[in-house]
């Protein structure tokens, strides 16, 4: 969901979790977190038209390139990890052997 404030384009961020809302912190326009939906107008503009003011949504999809990346970070640290118990050991076997 966009985060500036419809009204006046304030950043948001005085989130509810009890009713699901978001206050714009300049005027108290509260918009609802799941449709975006303005559902209290700001103080300013008591008959500001909530319908139209609301927040835009957007759709957030995980996208094959993120999976991708995560999991090339996942086995390079993999590989990392092994190297260092090799040298670990081959250090080990030196010790022991002298
Ligand atoms: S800028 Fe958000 S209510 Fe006015």
């Amino acid at each position: 969901m966009y985060a500036v404030c419809s009204h006046a384009k304030c950043i948001l961020g005085i989130y509810s979790v009890s009713d699901m809302t978001v206050k714009c912190p300049c005027h108290s326009a509260k918009f609802d977190l799941m449709s975006g939906t303005m559902t209290e107008p700001p103080f300013v503009a008591p008959n500001a038209p909530n319908k139209e003011l609301g927040l835009k949504k957007y759709r957030i999809r995980e996208a094959d390139i993120f999976r991708t990346r995560i999991l090339n970070e996942a086995n390079n640290l993999l590989h990392q990890i092994c190297f260092l118990f090799i040298q670990i050991n081959v250090a080990r076997k030196e010790i022991n052997d002298t």
